[in-house]
């Protein structure tokens, strides 16, 4: 069966086609940071606009970097939610307009599934079952994963998500937008000790993450210095905050592998693009028997790839969903089900 997959809901506009047999085939990404760069930040209007100028050209050109017709093309999947309701609506009304206009069936992917389900994508992907940690722009959560569709939330942050707080905290330092990655890049650069910040929640039982008071400890010793910053001082703060982070997240994931006994790790989405947390989690799993998984480092952010693998499950089993399009700005990953038809 050979998938469509649209991806739209916040500032890249992804394409890929996924084969349930052949796999990937091809995907494109493209990525309006530049454009939202000069803002600080995301323009949700600006960014709905740029997926319609984007959109339809990437679907020709995966098509012939595949090498594909339109005939061949079995069912279009596309992200509903969570995300940016006008940016959704783009790649909804395109996707399912195309599957219309083909006779296949269009299906409504929930992003973050598509984040869960992107190491599959790999070589030598998991198997099931496992704990995933998702951490992207919008989500910090520990999910056990019995197969697709069979979620269950063990921990979540209780206000800013892991990216967030990378991306507040490098706005803070006065790095470009998108700051997770400058400030990731930052760090290497850092010298240890220097700053100490706390690592939030570890000390308190269960697997809830909470990141706003690690961010209010970074602004009070940036104001502390009461000067201007030099590129150490960034460098330093940026490897103090991106240690706290990465210690919460690997005491946490510890947490879920003892309280489920898997000794299977998945991390995706944006944040796990970051290798400080890939080095402590390779750790920390290796010292416990237990293996870690993650997307290849372009299908951690955004992108068609996941949303048409995800896609290709449901659709497989022959799940499509209703003509009327429903999209959500918020959609918990648990209210998904196993794919049926
Ligand atoms: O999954 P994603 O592309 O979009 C959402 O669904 O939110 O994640 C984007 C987030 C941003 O907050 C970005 O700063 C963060 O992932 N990010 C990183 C790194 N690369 C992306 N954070 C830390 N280190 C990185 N290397
Ligand atoms: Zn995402």
């Amino acid at each position: 069966m050979l998938v469509l997959g649209v991806e739209s809901s916040c500032d890249e506009t992804g394409v890929a086609l996924y084969d349930t047999e052949r796999g990937l085939l091809a995907h494109r990404l493209y990525s309006q940071v530049k454009m939202h760069a000069e803002y600080g930040g995301v323009v949700p209007e600006l960014a709905s606009r740029d997926h319609v100028r984007r959109l339809l050209p990437l679907v020709r050109e995966v098509m012939a970097d595949a090498g594909v017709a339109r005939s061949d093309i079995s069912g279009v999947a596309y992200t509903a939610g969570p995300g940016l309701l006008g940016a959704l609506m783009v790649g909804a009304m395109a996707a399912r307009s195309m599957a219309f206009a083909w006779g296949v069936p269009a299906l409504a992917v929930h992003h973050m599934e598509g984040h869960l389900l992107a190491p599959m994508l790999e070589p030598q992907p998991p198997e099931f079952p496992f704990v995933a940690l998702l951490v992207s722009g919008g989500h910090t959560q520990l999910i056990k994963v019995e197969a697709v569709g069979r979620y269950e939330l063990l921990g979540e942050s209780l206000d800013d998500a892991a990216g967030e707080a990378f991306d507040k905290t490098a706005k803070l330092l006065g790095l470009p937008y998108p700051g997770g990655p400058e400030l990731a890049a930052l760090a290497t650069e850092g010298v240890e000790g220097r700053f100490k910040f706390p690592s939030p929640m570890v000390d308190r039982p269960g697997m809830d993450f909470s990141f706003s008071g690690l961010k209010t400890a970074v602004r009070q010793a940036v104001q502390a210095m009461d000067k201007e910053l030099t590129r150490q001082d960034k460098a330093d703060v940026s490897l103090a905050f991106q240690t706290a982070v990465v210690r919460t997240l690997v005491i946490k994931c510890k947490r879920a592998l003892d309280a489920t006994g898997y000794k299977t790790l998945v991390v995706a989405g944006g944040v796990s693009a970051n290798l400080a947390l890939r080095a402590a989690l390779e750790e920390a799993t290796t010292a416990r028997g237990a293996r870690v998984y993650y997307p290849a480092l372009s299908f951690c952010t955004d992108n068609g790839a996941m949303i048409a693998y995800a896609g290709a499950q449901r659709l497989q089993a022959g799940e499509s969903s209703a003509s009327a399009v429903q999209l959500k700005a918020r959609w918990p990953l648990t209210e998904l089900r196993v794919p049926q038809a």
